[in-house]
């Protein structure tokens, strides 16, 4: 008998690529590959890569550094891949410049990569970046059972991919190409078989999510809201999410289906970047800072627990200090659960790398920290707004001590229970009785107790105060 053969497989930069990550594994798994966590005893590794800043690129090739010093030092000849958005952009100048890279394959090629990978054995050194005319989610093997509870309670479910936006700073339109969305019953029969396997909340994924406008049943094209009603007839799937979403596709429908629908999760990722119209201008958001604020208004009134979660970018070309200060005035107006922020990354080949009136590097350090700790303090005020508050939280995996478990609230914030009455994979009514920096806590109460979803609560939330 032989071993069987082990796949390492590390993502770096979205949720997509998490996602896309697993069905490379589950299309390999059939292949007779088994998924190893340690890179040194894996005859394939696949680095899954992210384009998006420069410093997301640096971080792809150091790991490749490390795995051409770990190869010759043991000398294995394990296989080394490099998929995702790096491999879309770069191509075949990933094997001139690192030559311990036998395979570079592109998100939409994958369902080829058993092909691509006999090629590379047989030392061909392949590169497939195509966007082939076949659709590779027809070819890709769904997960087992056993991949599926190996994975946990919470699964993403890719709905639509590509962005037609072309904002003038971001690579994603050329890596991931022209927006696609899936047809709905695909999705739901997926959707069916994690929910038969286990899984209870589903994040549905896109780069432009609620522009999804896929093939219905009907024949007719439908958007994201109709979508997300039909997944909510799914019995056994207790919560749904959506990401990540683009202010000018959030429409009448969608917010209503926040209202209506209480397996909607009250918790929006909506990345705005800059609170300046003139930055949001030439960054081609293609909406002004009103349209943002309205949109959330519309929101808390649909659903009044609802909380905001956002992306910005510091230092975009000719941002002023008048420019930012807009955009922690925003932070202000609105109140954030959560937020990324990043400092402007010139990408080669974006209109924005064309601008004049880069900003100093010192400069965007500087504003970065100012609008960190905005963020922060936004964050901690609503975390802070959390306690007494009574939710369901989905357990995930086991805590720290014993007998402790953690599970998600609806805002994505770890939540640590201790002696649960319950297992991973179930939901538990509990109120939060402490806020750390990093997770609450709570105990157990009577299910009925739970803020009812969906109907205003009477405790103001700390983000709508702020
Ligand atoms: N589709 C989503 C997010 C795409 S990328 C959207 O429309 O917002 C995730 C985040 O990375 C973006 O929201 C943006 O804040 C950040 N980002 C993208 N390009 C960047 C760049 N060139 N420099 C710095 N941050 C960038
Ligand atoms: Fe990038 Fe803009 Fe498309 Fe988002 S909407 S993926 S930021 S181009
Ligand atoms: Fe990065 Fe590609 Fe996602 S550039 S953020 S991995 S779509």
């Amino acid at each position: 008998m032989h071993e069987p053969r082990k796949l390492y497989v590390k993502s770096f930069g979205c949720q997509m690529n998490v996602y896309d990550s697993h069905r490379m594994a589950d299309t390999l798994a059939k292949e007779g590959y088994v998924e190893t966590q340690d890179p040194a005893d894996a005859d394939l590794v696949i680095l899954n890569t992210c384009h998006i800043r420069e410093k997301a690129v640096d971080k792809v090739y150091s790991e490749l550094g490390r795995l051409r010093k770990a190869k010759q030092e043991d000398g294995r000849d394990t296989i080394i891949a490099v998929a995702g958005c790096v491999a879309q952009a770069e191509g075949a100048e990933i094997l001139r410049r690192t030559p311990v890279v036998d395979l570079v394959v592109g998100p939409q090629s994958y369902h080829r990569l058993p092909e691509l990978l006999a090629q590379a054995k047989a030392g061909a050194r392949p590169v497939d970046t195509e966007f082939p005319t076949e659709d590779k989610f027809d070819h890709l093997p769904a997960p087992s059972a056993a991949a599926t509870r190996s994975r946990g309670p919470t699964a993403f479910v890719t709905v639509q991919e590509g962005c037609d936006k072309f904002c003038t700073f971001c690579v994603v339109p050329y890596t991931r190409g022209s927006e696609v969305s899936r047809p709905v019953l695909k999705i739901v029969d997926e959707a069916r078989r994690l929910v038969d396997q286990g899984v209870r909340e589903i994040t549905l994924i896109g780069q432009n999510v609620n522009g999804f406008h896929g093939e219905g049943p009907d024949g007719k094209t439908w958007g994201l809201a109709a979508l997300v009603e039909r997944l909510a007839q799914i019995e056994g799937l207790a919560r749904l999410r959506y990401t990540t979403s683009h202010p000018r596709d959030m429409d009448d429908a969608l917010i209503a289906a926040h209202r209506d629908l209480p397996v909607l999760m009250p918790y929006l990722h909506l990345p705005v970047q800059s609170g300046s119209d003139r930055i949001l201008a030439a960054m081609n958001r293609r909406h002004g800072r009103e349209l943002f604020v309205d949109i959330i208004a519309r929101l808390r009134d649909a659903r009044p627990d609802m909380a905001l979660s956002s992306d910005f970018i510091v230092g975009f070309p000719g941002e002023t200090e008048e420019d930012f200060q807009a955009t922690l005035d925003l932070v202000d107006q609105i109140g954030f659960a959560s937020a990324y922020s990043f400092k402007y990354s010139t990408r080669p080949g974006t209109p924005a790398a064309g601008y004049g009136a880069q900003v100093p590097e010192e400069v965007k350090t500087d504003r970065l920290a100012r609008l960190h700790a905005r963020l922060e303090a936004s964050k901690t005020a609503f975390d802070a707004g959390c306690k007494g508050r009574r939710f369901d939280i989905l357990l995930e995996k086991p805590g720290r001590l014993p007998g402790q478990l953690i599970g998600r609230s609806p805002y994505l914030q770890s939540v640590v229970v201790t002696a649960p009455p319950a297992g991973i994979g179930e939901l538990l009514a509990v109120e939060i009785t402490e806020v750390g920096p990093n997770s609450l806590a709570g105990r157990v109460v009577e299910h009925q107790d739970v803020e009812d979803r969906g109907l205003a609560s009477d405790r103001p939330l700390a983000a709508m105060e702020a």
